[in-house]
């Protein structure tokens, strides 16, 4: 875990030995397809080595909390991530993508300059540049102000420190031993949370001055809890219609939703950039579906970008080849016990699918490690020895991803204005990362991915 290396060992071992393997004296990891209805929609709660609260805060967040409260914050938060509010909060993500699109344009305009010629290419880190427009988008979009990634071309410090995912699970790993977890929490030094407080003190400020500014119009989830805090009050507060958060709930949830909201849309695109710049004649599939569907840039919205089967099929198989979380996703079989693919378990075993190692088994997909969208146009040609059941990438359940419609929404939209206006290619003597080498440190720890972007329009 510490190294990195646990999802990739829990591949190789699934390889080794099956369906089902004991990782450890009480954890069995499944990849069999039936043991995503067994685990994920039964409210098996996630066990609490998996529960992390962030240091420096003790209201819960909806990863770190009771059933009780997890229930209350995702139905304050549900209308926000509601297809209807997602539509809505369209013209915030194009203007970010706009302001993409024309920062590579600078580049493009400024190299060429340089060069003395009349057009030209640039080449950047898409993982990088990904990153900025997600995370200025998900700030926008959750508490009213971007983090100015895209204006000045740099990380915001916050996201500096929220992206230490290799500390956090160095952290959690030591809740196994709870002797050095204690030892550890005793000798750690206040200096060495500075830049955490840091991060909530910039939470803090941004979730306070949006709460000032009030107002439930703008499309944010600020708004959205506002509404909840409303409603509540006129209830009386007591739970019936009204649901409301505190201060502190608010800003670690905020927290949350901008860290899930924005690595894993970095994933998914820096991961089918990858795959189509290796596999070009997809990429021309691609891009001859964008640019003949649409006639001008501005006809490219959400709901048109739907019809596009193509688009839509490349990015499921981003998200089957490079899934946002690779890692198991643990929960707890509860006090009464359960049956897991026909095995009947005691409480507090812990079960789990791997993402990784299931979406990358021949058991569940033909052509496993091959980027073949057509699997998900034509189900009885290329997709015919796959296992559609087997392929959850928002998982199941009442801790599924609630950012389902925002995730479509921006990975739709990101991608198909990308490749409207650019042709995008491997620069001369640069080797893409091979993807399956990367470590996993809960998400992906993506190496930086050069692509050369040259003008198309
Ligand atoms: C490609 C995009 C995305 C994918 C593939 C994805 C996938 C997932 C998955 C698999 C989980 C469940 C994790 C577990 O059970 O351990 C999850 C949880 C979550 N996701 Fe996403 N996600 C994406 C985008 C987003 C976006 C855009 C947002 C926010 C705006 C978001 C917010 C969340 C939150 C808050 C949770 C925790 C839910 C809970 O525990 O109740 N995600 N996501």
């Amino acid at each position: 875990m510490v190294k990195g290396r646990l999802p990739h060992r829990i591949k190789h071992l699934h390889a080794q030995y099956g369906d089902i393997v004991r990782v450890a004296p009480d954890e069995l990891s499944f990849i069999d397809p039936a043991a995503w209805r067994d685990i994920y929609p039964k409210n098996f709660l996630r066990p609490n080595e998996y529960k992390d609260q962030p240091p420096g805060k003790t209201a819960a967040n909806l990863i770190a909390c009771t059933e009780t409260e997890h229930v209350r914050f995702r139905k304050v938060l549900a209308p926000g991530f509601s297809e209807r509010y997602v539509m809505e909060q369209e013209s915030i993500i194009q203007g970010y993508i706009d302001q993409l699109i024309n920062k590579i344009n600078g580049r493009i305009a400024r190299e060429a300059e340089a060069e003395g010629k009349g057009t030209g290419k640039t080449t950047l880190d898409v993982v990088e540049w990904i990153n900025y427009v997600a995370f200025d988008i998900i700030g926008d979009l959750t508490w009213g102000s971007s983090f100015g990634c895209l204006d000045g071309l740099t990380y915001h410090p916050w996201i500096q420190t929220v992206s230490q995912f290799k500390t956090a699970l160095a952290v959690a790993a030591t809740k196994f031993y709870p002797i050095v977890n204690r030892g550890l929490m005793a000798i750690t030094p206040p200096s060495a949370l500075k830049d955490v407080m840091e991060m909530w003190k910039v939470t803090e400020q941004k979730v306070r001055q949006r709460v000032e500014r009030g107002g439930m119009e703008r499309p944010d989830f600020v708004s959205i809890i506002l509404a909840a805090a409303a409603a509540a009050s006129k209830d009386g507060g007591d739970g019936g219609k009204g649901e409301s958060m505190t201060q502190e709930e608010m800003e670690v949830n905020a927290m949350m939703i901008v860290a899930a909201g924005s690595e894993s849309v970095t994933t998914v695109l820096a991961g089918v950039i990858n795959y189509l710049l290796r596999n070009p004649e997809k990429l021309a599939t691609l891009t001859h579906e964008i640019r003949a569907t649409f006639r001008a840039e501005s006809e490219i919205t959400g709901a048109a970008l739907k019809n596009c089967s193509y688009l839509n099929a490349v990015l499921n198989e981003g998200m089957r080849l490079c899934p946002t979380i690779p890692d198991s996703m643990r929960r707890l079989v509860p006090a009464r016990g359960a049956i897991v693919c026909g095995q009947a378990l005691p409480a507090d075993t812990v079960v789990s699918i791997p993402p990784w190692a299931s979406y990358r088994s021949r058991r569940n997909f033909g052509r496993p490690d091959e980027f073949l969208p057509e699997r998900w146009i034509s189900p009885d040609q290329e997709g015919k020895d796959d296992s559609k059941i087997a392929f959850n990438p928002f998982c199941l359940g009442p801790h599924n991803c609630p950012g389902q419609n925002l995730a479509w929404l921006e990975l739709r939209l990101i991608l198909a204005r990308l490749i409207w206006g650019f042709d995008m290619s491997i620069p001369p003597g640069v080797e893409l990362p091979s993807w399956e080498e990367q470590g996993i440190w809960w998400f992906w720890d993506k190496m930086p991915t050069l692509v050369s972007f040259s003008q198309f329009r």
